[in-house]
C-alpha cells in the first residue's frame, strides 16, 4: 500500500452539524450551493479523491478483496486511456471495478449519488449489493443501509459493454460503430456521500405559471420519502432578496401549492439570465426535518406555427448541436470545463439554443446554460435506431429520469422523447411523450425526424415538427425544406458533413475549410428569411469520436470547432453574428499564408465581419475597402465581406483590416504573411483552480502569427512538460502536423495545498511557451 493513497483518509461524514444548525444558517450554506433540481444537499461529500479501480476480478465487490493490484484514481474517470483520435472501443468494452473506503458514524442514514456512470453500475455496501442502475446519461442514489462506525467499502461495478440492452446500444447490432458516437466507460461524473435526513425531500418542481401576466404564480410540487404530518415552507429569492413566500401543510409524502405575489420578478432571458432560488424547508412542529433549494427562472417560451417566441418577443433560435466528448477523457471532465462548452456557444459563437445531442448532458453544462441565457433541447439517449421492448421500456425510465432531474431549468424549453431520427414506433412514443407531459405540462415534446422519411411519421407526441434537414447534397446550391404549415417548425440538424466535404480539419485545404462557413451562413440565412422556421440548429459544435460511417481515423469531423474546442473558420460566421456594441468582429474566412497560395488568398476572400465598413491595407498602405456579401446572405443580420487579396508571387505583406461603425474605428487586426516570426502559444482558460483533485482546466497549445491569430497547417511535435502537483489529462507530445498546429491539454492539479503547476512547451521551430495555473486551497469538501 505504501505508493498508494491510505484508504479512508477523506473527512468524516456526519449529520451533527448539520442537524444543530440554526435554521438561518442552514439557508445561508444552502443558497450558497444552490444548484439543479436532484442536486445533493450542502452535507454531501464529493467523492473525488481516493478511488482504487481495476478489472473487474472474482470477489472484488467483497469486503475484504486485496486491492493490492487496483490503481488510485480520482473521479470523474474513464476506464481506458484515449488518445485524441483513433478510440478503441474494445478498450472500455469490459467490465470495471471501483473501490471506494469510507469512514462515518454507525446509526445515520447515508445515501451515495452517482451523476453518471457508462453504462450499467452495480454499487455494493461492505459486500452486499445494494443497487444496480442503467444506462449511462442519468444519475441514480442509492441508499446505504448498514454503514458501520468505522472503515467501509463501496464498490462498484461498471460495466461498459455494448452488449447491453440499454439506449442506445443495440445488443443485436454489429457493434459500436452502428450510431454515430463513442461512449466509454467509466464513473464519468460526479459522485457525493452524504449523511441525509431520516425524512427528505426528494424531489421540488418549482414550475412558474402565467409568466407574462403581474398575476404570475410558482407552482410547487414537493416530494417526500416519508409520510409527513408538518408544514413545508418556500421562500423565493432573487439577487439575494426575498420576493414571495408561501407555506403549505403537509399529511403525507408530497404537497402542492402555489406562491403568488411574484409581480416585481426579473424574467430569464436570453440577454438577462436572471435566476430566482426557491428555498423549501419541512417542517414537523418546530423541527426541520429537511431543507433543499433549486434554482429555477421564469420566462415564457412559445413555439408557434409563426415561430418562436421568448417572453411574448419573436427569437430567430441560432444555435448548434452539442456532444459532450472530449479528447483524452472521453466525457469524464469536471464541471468546469463542462460549463466551458456553454461559455464557448453563448460568448463565443452567440448561440442562442443549444441541443444536448443525443442524450442528457452534465447538470454542470445545463447550470451554466441557465446562467450564460442559452436555450436547450434536451433528448433522451439513443441513435437511429429501436431497440426490443425492454429497450423500449428503458426509453420511458430516461423520459422520468431526464425530466424529473431537469425540470426546474429554465433554459429548457424543449424534451426530446423520441430516439433521435429513428421513426416509426409511434406507439411507443405516444407513451414517452405522454409520460415527459404528465410530469412537466409546462413545456413541449418534439424528437428529430430523420431528413428521407420524417415528416410522415408526426404523431401527436410531436408538438414541435423538427427535422433533421439533410436534404441539400453536396454539389448542389444549399436548400431547406420549407416548414411544414400548422405546426411548429424547427430545423434540429442540417450540413454536418453530408452537404460539403466529407470532413472539415484544420489540415484541409483552405478552401475546403472555408466551405464549411458558407454552408452555416447560408443555412442560418435561409432560416432566417422565413419566419416560420422557428431556428436552426446546425450539425454541429464540436468534432466527435465515432466509428460510424464517414469518420475519418476514429473521429467526425462535423464541428465549427474542433474536438480540442479550438474554432475553425465555420466558427468565425458564429463569432460575427453578435452586436459590435457588445464584441466588434473581424474574422477572415481565409488563410493569410502563402505556403499553399503563393499570390495570396485571391478574389473573393470572404471576411467575417459585425462591423458597417473593413477598410484594408497591405504592409499599412490602403489596400481598398471590402465589399459587402448582403447579396449572398440577404437574411443574415451581419452578412460578411469579399475583398480581393491578391498580391504579386513573392510578397507576404502584413494584411491589416479595420472595421468601422458609422464613422468610428471600433477594431483593428493585422495578420503576418511572414511564418518565420510566428509563435508557440499555451493558454490556459483559467488561471487558477481548485486543489480538490478534480478541478481541472484546458491549455491551447497552438501555432500563431505574431498577431495571435492561428496558424493553420503548421507541422512538428511539440513536447509537453508539466511541474507542480498535478496530472496532464492528454499526451506528453503533440503532433501539430496531425492536428493541424493547434491541440489542447487539459490540468487537473492534485488534491492539497495551495501550489503552482506550469506547463511547458516546446516545438523545434516555434519555441517554448508556458502556461502557469495556481491551485487554491480546497474550499469544497472532497
Ligand atoms: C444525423 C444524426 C447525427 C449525425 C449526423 C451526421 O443523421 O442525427 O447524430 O450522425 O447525421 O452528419
Amino acid at each position: 500500500m505504501s505508493d498508494r493513497e491510505p484508504a479512508g483518509r477523506p473527512p468524516r461524514l456526519s449529520r451533527r452539524g448539520f442537524l444543530a444548525a440554526s435554521g438561518a444558517a442552514l439557508l445561508g450554506a444552502a443558497v450558497a450551493g444552490s444548484a439543479g433540481n436532484a442536486a445533493p444537499g450542502p452535507e454531501a461529500v464529493r467523492l473525488g479523491d481516493f478511488w482504487l479501480f481495476g478489472r473487474y476480478d472474482e470477489g472484488c465487490t467483497e469486503l475484504g478483496f486485496d486491492e493490492l493490484d487496483l490503481a488510485p484514481v480520482q473521479l470523474p474517470h474513464c476506464v481506458a486511456p484515449l488518445s485524441w483520435t483513433g478510440w478503441d472501443p474494445a478498450s472500455w468494452q469490459d467490465r470495471w471495478i471501483y473501490r471506494r473506503h469510507f469512514t462515518a458514524s454507525a446509526g445515520e442514514r447515508h445515501t451515495a449519488r452517482f451523476d453518471g456512470v457508462m453504462t450499467d453500475a452495480e454499487v455494493h455496501l461492505n459486500g452486499r449489493l445494494v443497487a444496480t442502475h442503467h444506462g449511462g446519461y442519468l444519475p441514480f442514489e442509492v441508499e446505504l443501509p448498514d454503514v458501520v462506525a468505522g472503515d467501509n467499502v463501496l464498490a462498484v461495478v461498471v460495466d461498459g459493454r455494448w452488449a447491453l440492452d440499454i439506449p442506445p446500444n443495440l445488443p443485436r447490432s454489429p457493434g459500436p460503430s452502428v450510431i454515430d458516437f463513442y461512449q466509454p466507460a467509466g464513473i464519468y461524473r460526479t459522485a457525493t456521500i452524504a449523511a441525509v435526513p431520516r425524512i427528505r425531500l426528494t424531489d421540488v418542481f418549482a414550475r412558474p405559471v402565467d409568466v407574462l401576466s403581474p398575476g404570475r404564480s410558482l407552482h410547487l410540487t414537493c416530494t417526500l420519502d416519508a409520510p409527513v404530518a408538518g408544514q413545508v415552507t418556500a421562500s423565493v429569492r432573487q439577487a439575494g432578496r426575498e420576493l414571495a413566500h408561501g407555506a403549505a401543510p403537509v399529511g403525507g409524502k408530497s404537497v402542492e401549492f402555489d406562491i403568488g405575489g411574484l409581480d416585481a420578478v426579473r424574467l430569464w432571458d436570453v440577454e438577462d439570465p436572471a435566476l430566482c432560488d426557491v428555498v423549501v424547508t419541512v417542517r414537523s412542529g418546530l423541527r426541520v426535518l429537511d431543507q433543499r433549494v433549486v434554482r429555477t427562472g421564469f420566462r415564457d417560451a412559445r413555439f408557434t406555427p409563426e415561430g418562436f417566441f421568448l417572453n411574448g418577443r419573436r427569437l430567430k433560435l441560432f444555435g448548434l448541436n452539442r456532444h459532450q466528448w472530449y479528447p483524452f477523457a472521453g466525457g469524464a471532465l469536471p464541471d468546469r470545463v463542462q460549463r466551458r462548452d456553454a461559455e464557448i456557444l453563448r460568448r463565443e459563437l452567440n448561440c442562442t439554443m443549444v441541443r444536448c445531442s443525443h442524450y442528457p448532458q452534465s447538470t454542470a453544462f445545463l447550470d451554466a446554460c441557465d446562467e450564460l441565457g442559452l436555450l436547450v433541447w434536451e433528448e433522451i439517449p439513443g441513435w437511429g435506431h429501436v431497440g426490443d421492448d425492454a429497450w423500449q421500456r428503458q426509453n420511458l425510465a430516461d423520459v422520468a429520469g431526464m425530466v424529473v432531474r431537469d425540470r426546474n431549468h429554465p433554459s429548457i424549453v424543449v424534451w426530446g422523447t423520441r430516439v433521435n431520427e429513428a421513426n416509426g414506433t409511434t406507439a411507443m412514443y405516444d407513451r414517452t411523450g405522454r409520460l415527459a407531459r404528465r410530469l412537466d405540462p409546462s413545456r413541449p415534446t418534439s424528437g428529430a425526424l430523420a431528413s428521407t422519411t420524417g415528416a410522415r411519421y408526426a404523431g401527436d407526441d410531436v408538438e414541435i415538427l423538427a427535422y433533421n434537414d439533410y436534404t441539400a447534397r453536396r454539389g448542389a446550391p444549399f436548400q431547406l425544406r420549407p416548414p411544414r404549415p400548422g405546426l411548429p417548425y424547427l430545423v434540429t440538424e442540417t450540413i454536418g458533413t453530408l452537404a460539403g466535404a466529407r470532413a472539415y480539419r484544420r489540415t484541409d485545404t483552405p478552401g475546403v475549410r472555408q466551405q464549411q462557413a458558407e454552408l452555416h451562413a447560408k443555412a442560418h440565412d435561409l432560416a432566417a428569411a422565413d419566419d416560420r422556421y422557428c431556428g436552426l440548429l446546425a450539425w454541429c459544435a464540436f468534432d466527435y469520436p465515432s466509428g460510424w460511417q464517414r469518420s475519418l481515423g476514429g473521429l467526425k469531423y462535423a464541428g465549427v470547432s474542433d474536438i480540442f474546442r479550438i474554432p475553425k473558420p465555420a466558427a468565425a460566421f458564429y463569432a460575427s453574428q453578435v452586436d459590435p456594441a457588445a464584441r466588434a468582429v473581424v474574422e477572415p474566412g481565409f488563410a493569410w499564408d502563402f505556403t499553399s497560395q503563393p499570390s495570396g488568398p485571391g478574389p473573393g476572400s470572404t471576411i467575417w465581419s459585425n462591423c458597417d465598413r473593413l477598410l484594408l491595407f497591405l504592409d499599412n498602405r490602403p489596400a481598398g475597402e471590402a465589399r459587402t456579401r448582403r447579396g449572398d446572405f440577404p437574411h443574415l443580420r451581419y452578412p460578411p465581406f469579399t475583398a480581393d487579396l491578391v498580391v504579386p508571387k513573392g510578397r507576404r505583406p502584413q494584411l491589416r483590416i479595420d472595421g468601422y461603425v458609422g464613422e468610428k474605428l471600433v477594431v483593428s487586426r493585422r495578420f503576418s504573411g511572414d511564418r518565420g516570426s510566428d509563435v508557440l502559444s499555451c493558454i490556459p482558460d483559467d488561471p487558477e483552480l481548485r486543489a480538490d483533485g478534480t478541478d481541472a482546466t484546458r491549455v491551447v497549445v497552438a501555432a500563431r502569427d505574431r498577431f495571435g491569430t492561428l496558424r493553420a497547417g503548421t507541422t512538428g511535435v511539440v513536447t509537453l512538460e508539466l511541474t507542480g502537483p498535478g496530472d496532464l489529462i492528454g499526451t506528453p507530445t503533440l503532433d501539430f502536423g496531425a492536428t493541424g498546429g493547434a491541440a489542447a491539454v487539459w490540468l487537473r492539479p492534485f488534491a492539497g495545498p495551495p501550489s503552482t503547476m506550469t506547463l511547458t512547451a516546446h516545438h523545434e521551430k516555434l519555441g517554448t511557451a508556458t502556461a502557469t495555473i495556481r491551485a487554491t486551497q480546497n474550499t469544497t469538501r472532497s
